[in-house]
């Protein structure tokens, strides 16, 4: 599985440590950057990873900034892409089994470095249920499509 990362100037060092974590446990891992921890705007790494998604080019993403909330924001406005905010991990496990957001965010201002790798490692193992699930979320695109 291909994951696609991203992070503004708050997350960078976190990331390292997940870019890690994924490539012990297998995963091929695709880094939008913010390459340092260099004064950055998070909405431009949480819209690559995002259309990286939407594009097929990785199958999820795991965003970082300093709460998770500004990169997940500017996630969700691409179309198609539900990224959910959470600091512990059973919101990470249902975020994939119940909602199938494709991306997992949180904050490197909120949770150290274990909590975020149990967070991602729940959200990666998880599956998508479908069933009634995939009805609700049919009815969260359709909000979508509703817009102009
Ligand atoms: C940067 O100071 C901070 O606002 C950003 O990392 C993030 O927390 C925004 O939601």
């Amino acid at each position: 599985m291909k994951i696609g990362i991203g992070n503004d100037h708050v997350g960078y060092e976190m990331k390292q440590e997940i870019i890690d974590h994924l490539k012990e446990r297998g995963y091929e891992v695709v880094d939008y950057g913010a390459y340092s921890s260099e004064r950055c705007n998070y909405p431009v790494y949480g819209e690559k990873v995002a259309n990286a998604i939407v594009n097929g080019e990785v199958d999820l993403g795991v965003l970082i900034c300093g709460t998770g909330v500004g990169i997940s924001l500017a996630a969700n406005k691409v179309k198609g892409i539900r990224a959910c905010v959470c600091s512990e991990p059973y919101t990470a496990k249902l975020s994939r089994m119940h909602n199938n957001a494709q991306i997992i965010a949180f904050g490197a201002r909120v949770i150290g470095p274990e909590l975020a790798m149990m967070i991602v490692d729940e959200f990666l193992n998880a599956e998508f249920q479908g069933g009634r699930h995939a009805e609700r979320v049919a009815l969260i695109t359709e909000i979508e499509n509703r817009q102009k």
